[in-house]
């Protein structure tokens, strides 16, 4: 992967209720970050509007809409994405090998018919608020958490996605397996000076890149801060030299 600047790893999450609230986030951080993520509280409040919105003043979108339905209902979601035109979407590995392989041969005949960048196309493994305990008791997965994660990105890859979005603990055992071109993406990132909230597996944003993420997805460390910017700041500090 070519090199990026620390600002450009950071993928923000406007988990906000509404379209007004987004864009007081977008304009206040525009110019610290490229990539916003939109994800379902907001998508389903917001709807399209609020990606063209972002796209319209040059940002990148990430939709978290992790889909996770019958093969052809997430592969007709993936050409719906791709033609809004976001840089990058998921969906659960967990929904299987065929749902995502349709998913991305979808995105592949539609780039190759507009002449268009295909957006990448994302796995969610198994989410950062959920630890070992809650994926065996409720989910009923025997595994590890780690052969889990290491399964899932597996099949996420032979079904030719780009890559996963997993927990910055795993992301080293991911990056050793894998190698480079394998994207990561880690949510659960927390800032020494920043509360847990609801997330398990949480990293500091050095740490995350150090262990070998692409990108690092940030919400309430930032977004709930009296000074976004200056929280951003802070942590492009921190993270620069990672
Ligand atoms: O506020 P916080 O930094 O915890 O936000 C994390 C964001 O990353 C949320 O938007 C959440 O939906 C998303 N996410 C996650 N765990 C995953 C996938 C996405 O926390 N496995």
């Amino acid at each position: 992967m070519q090199y990026m600047k620390p600002g450009e790893r950071i993928i923000l999450a406007l988990d906000v209720p509404g379209y007004n609230e987004a864009v007081d986030i977008v304009e206040r951080c525009s110019e610290g970050i490229e990539i916003f993520k939109v994800g379902s509280e907001l998508f389903t409040a917001a709807g399209p509007e609020i990606v063209r919105k972002i796209h319209s003043i040059g940002k990148k979108v990430f939709l978290d809409l992790k889909f996770h339905d019958i093969p052809n209902t997430v592969a007709g979601a993936a050409l719906s994405a791709a033609r809004l035109g976001v840089f990058m979407f998921n969906v659960h590995a967990l929904g299987g090998f065929e749902m995502m392989r349709q998913a991305a041969q979808a995105l592949s005949r539609h780039s190759l018919r507009k002449n268009t960048a295909r957006p990448k196309l994302i796995g969610v493994t198994i989410l950062t608020s959920m630890d070992q305990a809650t994926m065996q008791n409720e989910l009923g997965i025997g595994l590890s958490m780690s052969a889990e994660v290491k399964h899932l990105a597996t099949l996420a890859r032979r079904a030719g996605l780009d890559g996963v979005v997993a927990s910055a603990q795993d992301a080293h055992m991911l990056r050793s397996r894998f190698g480079k071109g394998f994207l990561i993406i880690t949510p659960g990132i927390r800032p020494s000076w920043s509360p847990p909230d609801d997330q398990k597996r949480t990293l500091t944003p050095k740490e995350a890149l150090r262990r070998g993420a692409d990108y690092i997805v940030i919400g309430r460390a930032v977004t709930a801060c009296h000074n976004p910017l200056d929280a951003l700041k802070r942590i492009k500090d921190e993270i620069a030299g990672a």
